[in-house]
């Protein structure tokens, strides 16, 4: 059996391989923020492919923390009954399904909400330049992460992910090119992580002990005066008390520098968050080849790997990858006499 077809178990939750599907906003809501049949179809898709752990796109935790006016929306009670349908289809067809909580902070494109960021400075000259929060601000966000983490876990959701990555609000705590405050939440490494150090907390009062909390990271800012693998590490190790389970290791985004992308271009930085904070990673970003795959587990290069554009273009990569690697995974039923063979 390939390391990649190999069982993982984290906290309750035991994943029949070690495919994650990346989270990939949609944009497919309405401007209310619900889900609609697209989601419903694109996720059990990806279920039926084989993936063994599917994490739900950026999802809002107020609508000011929208990216378009088009994203999911976790903020208010009315959109747990949406949620609840993504979650049945893709567990009734074999994957576990978590759930990214996202605000976008100074990315919020959503012409109609008023945006917020830890210091006004807009993202480029295409973008608002956002309010800098005041300390209700920080409460109301602390708060709204709680709430929407109690409305994931009454959609039934299996694993919870905070979206720390790709420049959006939290991630403008985190990274010194972004966050200029001269108060507790600015500054020091400590008082850059108080914002994340709190979500974590109120996120953990209500999400079930013994469900796996993960966190998405920027681990690469790309730019001098900006955070590395290392500088996360230490930032991870400063919260990671309070709940972190797992670290979904991505880099960029933080300012408008596209990052040199090759094959596993962010596979490095996985490797040294895992050593620094002796916390199981996932990592990804252009790995295509089942066979890069296998060699970053069997390496103990990372624990898990995520794949994303590869799901948009062929929902059933798993399947086919392990045709390429050992050929024993269970094929839908419906689908057996389509099952690849080797002669
Ligand atoms: C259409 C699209 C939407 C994305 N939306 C999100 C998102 O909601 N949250 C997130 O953390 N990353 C998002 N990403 C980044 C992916 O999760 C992933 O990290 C990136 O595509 C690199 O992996 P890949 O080379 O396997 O595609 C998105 C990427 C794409 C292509």
């Amino acid at each position: 059996m390939s390391k990649l077809f190999a069982s993982y178990i984290i906290k309750d939750l035991e994943l029949k391989n070690r495919i994650i599907m990346a989270p990939m906003c949609m944009y497919s809501a309405g401007d209310d923020g619900k889900v609609t049949d697209w989601h419903v179809i694109h996720y059990a898709s990806r279920a039926v492919g084989g993936v063994g752990l599917i994490i739900q796109e950026a999802t809002a935790v107020e609508s000011r923390g929208r990216i378009s006016s088009r994203d999911l929306g976790i903020w208010d009670d009315s959109h747990i009954d949406g949620l609840k349908k993504i979650v049945e289809a893709v567990k009734s067809n074999g994957a576990k399904i978590g759930i990214q909580l996202g605000h976008s902070g100074r990315k919020c494109e959503a012409e109609s909400e008023k945006i917020i960021a830890p210091s006004p400075i807009a993202f480029n000259e295409e973008y608002r330049v956002p309010a800098e929060m005041t300390k209700e601000d920080i409460k109301a966000v602390v708060a709204a992460f709680k709430a929407a983490a109690q409305r994931a876990k009454q959609a039934g959701y299996d694993v919870l992910e905070i979206h720390g990555a790709h420049g959006y609000l939290i991630n403008e705590f985190l990274s010194p090119v972004t966050n200029k405050r001269t108060d507790e939440y600015g500054g020091s490494p400590e008082n850059r992580a108080r914002i994340l150090k709190e979500i974590i907390r109120a996120v953990r009062d209500v999400w079930p002990k013994e469900k796996p909390l993960m966190m998405r990271v920027t681990a690469e800012d790309y730019v001098d005066g900006g955070n590395h693998p290392d500088d996360l590490a230490e930032l991870i190790n400063l919260v990671k008390e309070y709940g972190l389970d797992l670290i979904d290791v991505s880099s960029g985004g933080v300012v408008s520098v596209a990052p040199k992308a090759f094959q596993g271009y962010q596979v490095k930085f996985a490797e040294i968050i895992k050593e620094k904070t002796v916390l199981p990673v996932v990592a990804g970003g252009l790995v295509i080849d089942p066979n890069m795959a296998e060699e970053i587990l069997q390496n103990n290069r990372a624990d898990l790997i995520f794949i994303g554009r590869a799901l948009l273009r062929n929902p059933y990569w798993p399947l086919q990858a392990d045709y390429e690697l050992s050929n024993e995974t269970n094929w839908p039923v419906q689908y057996e006499r389509g099952r690849l063979r080797k002669r």
